[in-house]
């Protein structure tokens, strides 16, 4: 393994610009959340076109919280402990885990191998008298058919919870993923399409929610609530600064992450043409190479859907070729991972917690066998550099 990729899944993200940002507000010595956080979430509302928006400190506690939220005695139409929630078998583990943490039960939903995401007509299957949400999945910047999609849920009332973690700034018919459900969540981490080193964003789409997931974020505190007053005022026999009005976490980010992230959410336009500039360049390199395009498929955007990719996802078409090809490439120095994590009903943990008999999701074995995927370089890129991706290909095989 060469001790650095020419064509690694993570560069570093941040420019000058980003790094001052962080610099200023280290220097006003307040780093914890503050005006930069409430700034950010601001900005993002409007940008996204969402209600409501509230920072944390990573995409994993945004699913956190909305799960949460959902099962929230304050919430008056709630999930009772052992519902259903929808989930697809292509997932991140912090998608998954949430839903058991709050007491709910995951129904696992078979994946379409063309679009890496969800299949509806195993959704359709899966629901059931007691489904009463659906975890999505945006993979890698692609998306589902939405209509279809909000066709099937609005029919069963079912709750729609994005994890838009992978896909901020992709759309479906010309509204941004995330904007769709009762709830998404976004995640900054270093890999994504913009960073604020560790981060992510909840939204939702009404008071009730955002004054749940505000005490949540924050030990359960009354403070900065829109009815703190009124709280503070049934409880006069406390401290009206210490308030503990519902349960809680700690999951709030620092000043100094949201102004990192704010800086990056500016260009975030800018950010997203130049992936998508450099992902046509490097895919249509590698499909004008006759022997490439032979044996492997490259995943491309799904109808209707304007993506904002967040790496490359590629199958290598005879799946006993997979492993040796993985070494080979990495050895040549470009980095690779499995698509989010595979068919996540393959990991150990899922055994463990005995959440699946011997169901079979074929799909999501083909994602496991055959996928995976490489980065997406942030900045512009030269024919030298593709030549050199196509080299290595070639001599991996
Ligand atoms: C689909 C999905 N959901 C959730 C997360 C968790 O985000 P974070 O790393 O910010 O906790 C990730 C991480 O990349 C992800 O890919």
């Amino acid at each position: 393994m060469p001790k650095s990729f020419f064509y690694p899944l993570l560069e570093d993200p941040f420019r000058k610009k980003d790094l001052d940002k962080a610099i200023e507000v280290i220097k006003t010595g307040k780093l914890t959340i503050g005006k930069h956080t409430k700034k950010f979430e601001k900005v993002f509302t409007k940008k996204i076109k969402t209600k409501f928006s509230l920072m944390v400190n990573s995409g994993s506690s945004a699913n956190l919280l909305a799960l949460q939220c959902l099962i929230n005695p304050y919430r008056k139409k709630r999930l009772e402990r052992g519902d259903s929630v929808l989930i697809p078998t292509v997932c991140w583990s912090t998608s998954l885990w949430p839903i058991i943490q709050s007491g709910l039960n995951p129904v696992f939903v078979d994946i379409d191998p063309v679009t890496l995401n969800i299949d509806l007509k195993d959704l359709e299957k899966k629901i059931n008298k007691r489904t009463k949400a659906l975890l999505l999945v945006h993979v890698l910047g692609n998306s589902t058919n939405m209509n279809q999609l909000m066709k099937i849920l609005r029919k069963k009332n079912i709750i729609l919870i994005e994890d838009t973690c992978e896909s901020l700034g992709s759309k479906y018919k010309n509204k941004y993923l995330g904007t769709f459900g009762e709830f998404s969540s976004f995640s900054f981490y270093s890999s994504h399409q913009i960073s604020s080193g560790e981060g992510g964003m909840i939204t939702c789409r009404n008071l009730e929610d955002y004054e749940i997931l505000k005490a949540l974020r924050s030990h359960g505190w009354s403070r900065g609530l829109k009815s703190e007053k009124n709280i503070s005022k049934k409880n006069r026999h406390l401290d009206s600064r210490f308030i503990f009005y519902n349960s809680g976490f700690n999951l709030r980010p620092t000043d100094i992450s949201a102004s990192i992230g704010l800086s990056q959410f500016n260009d975030m336009n800018n950010f997203i043409s130049l992936r998508n500039k450099n992902r046509n360049l490097i895919v249509n390199s590698l499909k004008k190479n006759k022997v490439i395009s032979e044996k492997f498929y490259f995943v491309e955007a799904n109808k209707n859907v304007k993506p904002s990719w967040f790496g490359i996802p590629i199958y290598i078409k005879n799946k006993k070729n997979r492993k040796k090809f993985i070494q080979n490439i990495e050895k040549k120095g470009i980095e690779t991972r499995p698509i989010i994590s595979g068919n996540f009903i393959r990991q150990p943990s899922v055994k463990k917690y005995k959440l699946i008999n011997k169901a079979k999701f074929f799909n999501s074995d083909i994602v496991n066998d055959h996928g995976f995927f490489i980065g997406l370089p942030t900045k512009k890129i030269n024919n030298i550099f593709v030549n050199r991706i196509i080299k290595a290909f070639e001599q991996s095989i």
